[in-house]
C-alpha cells in the first residue's frame, strides 16, 4: 500500500510592505486562533546576534537576504504547522523565497497605500531601507518594484487602509478556513 502523503502545513503567512501591520495582525491572529507567531525578522536577528540595522551596516542587504532565505528554508524543513508566520517586507524579492512561502501555507498580502506607509514608518529609524533623505521616493519605488511580486505570491490580498486590525483578522480567519478546507 502506498504511504499516505503528509497533509499540507496549515500556517497563515503574512506578507506586505514595511508598515503594513504584519506583526500586529500576526499577534491578533495568534490571539484568535491560538497559533504561535513566528517572525522571520526576529529569527534573523537571533541568528545574526545583532539588529537588522547593524546587519545592513556591517554586511549589506545581500547578506541580510541570504539570512532571510536560510531562515525560510529552515522553517520549511522543520515543517511547522498551525503557525502565524510574519515576514519582512522584502521577503518576496527572491524567487526561491516566494516558492517556499506558498508551500508553507495560506499566504495573505496586507495591501497598504504609500500615504499610510509614510504615516506609520515616518519617524521610525529601525528600517535601513527607509533611512534616507527621500523616504517618500524610496517607498514609491519599492512599492512599484514589489507590487506584482506580492500579488504573485499571495493566495489572498486585503486592502488594509480603511480596516481595523480586528476586521482584518476576522477576514483572514474566514478565508483561511475556506482555503484549508479545499
Ligand atoms: C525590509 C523590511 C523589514 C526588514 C528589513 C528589510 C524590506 O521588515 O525585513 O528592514 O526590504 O522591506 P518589516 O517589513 O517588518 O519592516
Amino acid at each position: 500500500m502506498a504511504a499516505e502523503s503528509p497533509s499540507p502545513p496549515k500556517n497563515i503567512v503574512l506578507i506586505g510592505f514595511m508598515g503594513s501591520g504584519k506583526s500586529s495582525i500576526a499577534r491578533e491572529l495568534s490571539h484568535t486562533l491560538g497559533y504561535p507567531v513566528v517572525d522571520t525578522d526576529v529569527l534573523i536577528v537571533k541568528q545574526a546576534g545583532k539588529p537588522i540595522r547593524k546587519i545592513f551596516e556591517d554586511e549589506g542587504e545581500d547578506a541580510f537576504r541570504d539570512l532571510e532565505s536560510a531562515i525560510l528554508r529552515k522553517l520549511e524543513e522543520s515543517l511547522p504547522t498551525r503557525r502565524i508566520i510574519a515576514t519582512g517586507g522584502g521577503v518576496i524579492v527572491r524567487p526561491e523565497n516566494r516558492e517556499i512561502l506558498r508551500r508553507l501555507g495560506f499566504v495573505v498580502w496586507l495591501v497598504v497605500s504609500a500615504e499610510e506607509i509614510m504615516r506609520r514608518t515616518g519617524k521610525n529609524r529601525d528600517r535601513p531601507l527607509l533611512n534616507n533623505e527621500d523616504q517618500k521616493g524610496t517607498i514609491g519605488r519599492l512599492l512599484k518594484e514589489r507590487c506584482e511580486l506580492y500579488r504573485g505570491t499571495a493566495h489572498q490580498e486585503i486592502e488594509t487602509d480603511d480596516l481595523t486590525f480586528p476586521e482584518i483578522t476576522t477576514g483572514i480567519v474566514e478565508s483561511a478556513r475556506y482555503f484549508f478546507a479545499r
